[in-house]
């Protein structure tokens, strides 16, 4: 059953609807009565968790199971007690987006549809066109011209997704596709449709199953803000079937150019889209983010907070969970790291709690920035002693 998260009014999940009738957003109820209790820490893969999954496994890449690592070395640097990153780069196109397409999709299927939609900053345009490629149906994806990084434009064109550049930014190609989706029979796959979060909240369960413990904390970037609210759905589900007894904090980082959401909760103002956000964190260059609503009940009803941080504390913080961990992830994802140092600095967490810090995409994605700061040396000759002048 969906349910809207505003007025409790309920829809059927055969139904094709993204939104109530009275505009709110809507999300899917769990029987929870029938979920597995399978936290074991073995076997990791996202359809390991299939008693809280709303559909069929029918397309699939492999998703979920990525690493959680312990971050020794920055949690010695910036003293810190318990420290880790859950490294969504992993997934099959390469970011967090394929647990989301993986139902998605399936669902698209499952009601007959066989031509999807989305508007994207990338990441969700290449993985709807992987798995689109997969199940054998036509996708269509819209990006804000010029704006996107070139690694995940090649994904979307390669696995055979139209793609359409919009003039505008994101929120504007948003409204095109809700529009098209409404108007035209396409099915979308945005995070407003509440089947996508469905995919993603498994990285609670991914979490807890792994770490076997529920940590104090989660930090993550938020853009369109469906992820935040997709894992605080995780693991409220996972507290209400009585599998744990107590819940991390939600963290969300914005990017300071394209931060609504920070706005809103540090000045207690009721939240107020951003016309021209701007970041070098494409991914979560947005203004509007379409699930706000659930992502401020997540932070509010967690005790967490919403920080944002400058594009070069972003970068700094890239460069640092590269070279002192060896995990490369890119701009939008180190925000988290760059959050956590700007979150400590102002004494604003507890340096002795346990910190999960989500990457939500992969670094060789997004490349350029990297190689613009760059300066190369000049090529030597390919000999022993030309090497040895340089060593
Ligand atoms: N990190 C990365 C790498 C992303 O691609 C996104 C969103 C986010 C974080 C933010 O997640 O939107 O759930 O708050 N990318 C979307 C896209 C908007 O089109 O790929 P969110």
């Amino acid at each position: 059953m969906l349910r809207c998260i505003e007025c409790g009014k309920e829809y059927s999940e055969e139904e094709v609807r993204y939104r109530c009738d009275c505009g709110g957003l809507l999300e899917v109820v769990i029987d929870l009565d029938k979920v597995e209790n399978i936290f074991n820490g073995k076997n990791i893969t996202l359809w390991k968790y299939k008693s809280f999954i709303p559909v069929e496994r029918r397309v699939s890449l492999n998703e979920g199971g990525t690493p959680l690592y312990r971050l020794e070395n920055l949690q010695r640097e910036l003293e810190m007690k318990e420290l880790y990153v859950k490294n969504e780069g992993a997934n099959p196109t390469g970011s967090f987006k394929d647990r989301g397409m993986t139902v998605g999709v399936s669902k698209a299927i499952e009601l007959g549809m066989d031509k999807v939609i989305c508007a994207s900053t990338g990441n969700t345009s290449a993985s709807l066109a992987a798995y689109s490629a997969k199940a054998g149906i036509k996708s269509y994806v819209l990006v804000p011209s010029g704006k996107i990084a070139l690694g995940k434009l090649a994904q979307a064109i390669v696995y055979g997704a139209k793609v359409l550049p919009v003039r505008g930014n994101f929120d504007d190609a948003l409204r095109v596709v809700v529009e098209a989706s409404r108007e035209l029979g396409v099915y979308m796959l945005n995070s407003i449709n509440p089947f996508r979060l469905e995919g993603q909240k498994t990285i609670a369960f991914e979490i807890f199953d792994q770490l076997g413990f529920v940590p104090d904390n989660i930090i993550l970037p938020v853009g369109n803000a469906g992820n935040i609210s997709a894992i605080w759905k995780g693991f409220k589900e996972l507290y209400e079937a009585g599998f744990i007894d107590k819940l991390p904090r939600m963290i969300g980082i914005q990017a300071e150019g394209a931060s609504p959401l920070v706005k809103a909760f540090k000045k207690r103002k009721p939240f107020e889209p951003e016309e021209k956000p701007e970041t070098v964190a494409t991914a979560i260059r947005i203004g509007n983010p379409a699930n706000w609503k659930k992502a401020w009940r997540a932070v509010e009803e967690s005790g967490g907070l919403f920080e944002s941080v400058s594009d070069e504390e972003i970068l700094k913080a890239q460069k640092l969970l590269a070279s002192k961990e060896g995990i490369f992830v890119e701009p939008a994802s180190a925000s988290s790291l760059a959050g956590l140092i700007k979150l400590k600095e102002l004494s604003l967490i507890e340096p002795d709690e346990s910190y999960v810090l989500i990457t939500t995409g992969h670094g060789l994605k997004d490349p350029n920035i990297i190689i613009e700061n760059f300066k190369l040396p000049e090529p030597i000759e390919p000999s022993l002693e030309a090497f040895r002048e340089v060593l």
